[in-house]
C-alpha cells in the first residue's frame, strides 16, 4: 500500500511510520521538522497541516513519489496544558488548527483521490481524551471531541465511495515528545489554579512517562492496515484507562467527574497553592 503519514517526525507517528515501512508499505511521511532518527525506508516530506499550501505542495510531491494515495493516517498532533479560564482563545486556536482543522485539510486533500480510485483508508489519531476529558486538557479535549463526531460523519459519508474510516484513540504511551505539551501563558505561581495545576500536570506527566509501548501501537495501526475491514474506533490502552473508558460511559456524568477530579486533583479537588511541599515536588515551567 501507499500511505501517507503525517506528525511522523516524533512520537507515535514516527513509531507508526517505521511500522509501517517495515510492514512492507511505501510510506511517505510528513512533518515540519525531520530529526535523524525517522525510520530507514520511510519518503519524508515537508508538511504543516494547518497551512493550504503546505499541504498542497505534500499532495503533489507525494503523488511524484507513488501515483496514488491508499491509506493516509493522520497523527499530528498538540496539547496545550491551562485552566479552561486562562487558557488564552489563541491558544485554543492553536491546538484546534492543528488537531482537528489540520487533520480535516489533509483528508480533503486525499478524499478525491480515494474516491476516484474507490477504495482507501482514513486512519485519524484521536485519544481517549477524545472519549472524556481531564483537568487543564481543554483545548486538546475539546479537539479530540471534534474529531470523534467529525469521523462519525466521515465515516457514512465515504464509505459508499469505498474509503473506510477508523479512530485509534491512543491512551497514554510512553513517546511524546514535550515539544508538543505547551504550557499555557498564564500558567505561572500567580494563577489561581496554580497548586491543583501542578498536581494535575505531574500526573499527567507521570502517566505518560509510565505509559504503553508506542511500538506496539504502530505495529496496531500497521495490522489495521491488513484488516479487510477497519472497524470505525480502535482504544489502544492498558487495562485501567479501557476501565476508566466504561466506566465514563456506564456511571452518572457527576460521579466520573469527581472520580476524575480526585485522581488528577487529589481529594475534595481543594486548591494546594498553598501546599509549599507539593509546589516543590514539581516545578512549573
Ligand atoms: N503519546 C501519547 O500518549 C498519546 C496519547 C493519546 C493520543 N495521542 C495522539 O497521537 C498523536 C501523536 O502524539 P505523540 O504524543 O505520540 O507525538 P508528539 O511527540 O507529540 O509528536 C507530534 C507530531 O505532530 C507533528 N506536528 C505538530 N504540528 C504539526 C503541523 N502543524 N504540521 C505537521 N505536523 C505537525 C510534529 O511534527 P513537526 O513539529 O516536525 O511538524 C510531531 O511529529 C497525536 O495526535 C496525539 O494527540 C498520543
Amino acid at each position: 500500500m501507499i500511505v501517507w503519514v503525517t506528525g511522523a517526525s516524533s512520537g507515535l507517528g514516527l513509531h507508526t511510520a517505521r511500522a509501517l515501512a517495515k510492514a512492507g508499505h511505501t510510506v511517505i511521511a510528513g512533518a515540519r521538522s525531520f530529526r535523524a532518527e525517522t525510520a530507514e525506508g520511510v519518503h519524508r516530506l515537508p508538511l504543516d497541516v494547518t497551512d493550504d499550501g503546505s499541504v498542497a505542495a505534500f499532495r503533489e510531491a507525494a503523488l511524484g513519489i507513488a501515483p496514488r494515495v491508499d491509506a493516509l493516517v493522520q497523527c499530528a498532533g498538540l496539547l496545550v496544558l491551562a485552566s479552561c479560564e486562562e487558557t488564552s482563545l489563541d491558544e485554543y486556536r492553536r491546538v484546534l488548527e492543528t488537531n482537528f482543522l489540520g487533520m480535516a485539510r489533509m483528508n480533503q486533500a486525499a478524499l478525491p483521490l480515494m474516491r476516484a480510485a474507490k477504495n482507501g483508508r482514513i486512519v485519524l489519531f484521536s485519544s481517549i481524551n477524545g472519549l472524556m476529558g481531564v483537568p487543564f486538557q481543554s483545548a486538546y479535549a475539546a479537539s479530540k471531541h471534534a474529531v470523534e463526531g467529525y469521523a462519525e460523519c466521515l465515516a457514512m459519508e465515504t464509505r459508499p465511495f469505498g474509503v473506510q474510516v477508523c479512530l485509534v484513540e491512543p491512551g497514554d504511551h510512553r513517546s511524546g515528545s514535550d515539544r508538543y505539551r505547551l504550557q499555557g501563558a498564564a500558567m505561572n505561581g500567580a494563577s489561581p489554579y496554580a497548586g491543583s495545576f501542578r498536581r494535575g500536570v505531574a500526573v499527567i506527566r507521570r502517566d505518560e512517562a509510565d505509559g504503553s509501548d508506542p511500538d506496539r501501537l504502530g505495529r496496531k495501526v500497521a495490522g489495521l492496515l491488513a484488516r479487510r475491514r477497519m472497524p470505525l474506533r480502535l482504544c489502544v490502552a492498558d487495562p485501567v484507562q479501557h476501565l476508566a473508558v466504561a466506566l465514563h460511559r456506564l456511571l452518572p456524568g457527576g460521579w466520573m467527574a469527581r472520580l476524575m477530579g480526585m485522581y488528577y486533583l487529589g481529594r475534595g479537588h481543594k486548591n494546594i497553592s498553598q501546599d509549599a511541599e507539593a509546589a516543590e515536588r514539581v516545578h512549573l515551567r
